[in-house]
């Protein structure tokens, strides 16, 4: 052997990972790295959204939970004389943009409902052939004595009106919700 030659199975250059764990070597991200990896980021953010997210789902939930429903005041409506049996009257309570109904029913009972629709706020009205309440934008029917519904997708009462007579006139008292 002259001085030239390399003993057998001996690198020829140092080994620049001696000394790195087999791990770093298999995924060899250092801190340094770490920009170029978004997951991080993404999961940060994604956390964010879902904390922003749940906080205005709750505080809409407390605001709707304590803000006042305008039920309305005592208005006049009709006289009692204007409006045979199997007749309606409509008028706007307790806004001018809330649409609301009075049945004089066949028997004589007077009954009043918001018209919007409990199942997607179409305006309803009086059947007074088949006594019922009818929604057309998608068949719903509510039940005129209660306000319930009968048949199609509402789910919900109609709101109610509370009524009294006072010396001849209708008078609209407030929103039964
Ligand atoms: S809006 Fe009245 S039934 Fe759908």
């Amino acid at each position: 052997m002259t001085s030239t030659q390399q003993p057998s199975g001996t690198p020829d250059f140092p080994d620049p990972d001696e000394g790195t764990p087999v791990w770093l070597k298999d995924f060899p991200h250092t801190s340094a790295g770490e920009d170029a990896v978004t997951r991080r980021a993404f999961t940060r953010y994604l956390i964010a959204g879902s904390g922003v997210f749940a906080a205005s789902t709750l505080g809409a939930a407390v605001w709707t939970s304590l803000r006042d429903l305008d039920s309305g005041t005592p208005a006049p409506l009709i006289n009692l004389d204007e409006l045979a049996e199997g007749e309606t009257h409509l008028f706007r309570y307790p806004g001018p943009d809330d649409p609301a109904i009075l049945i004089h029913l066949p028997g004589g009972s007077l009954v009043a409902y918001s018209q919007k629709c409990t199942h997607l706020g179409c305006v309803v009205f009086f059947e007074p052939e088949l006594t019922e309440l009818v929604c057309p934008c998608h068949e719903g029917i509510f039940d005129p004595t209660t306000g319930d519904p009968t048949a199609g997708p509402p789910e919900r009462p109609l709101p109610s009106i509370a009524l009294e007579i006072r010396d001849n006139m209708i008078w609209a008292l407030g929103i039964q919700r």
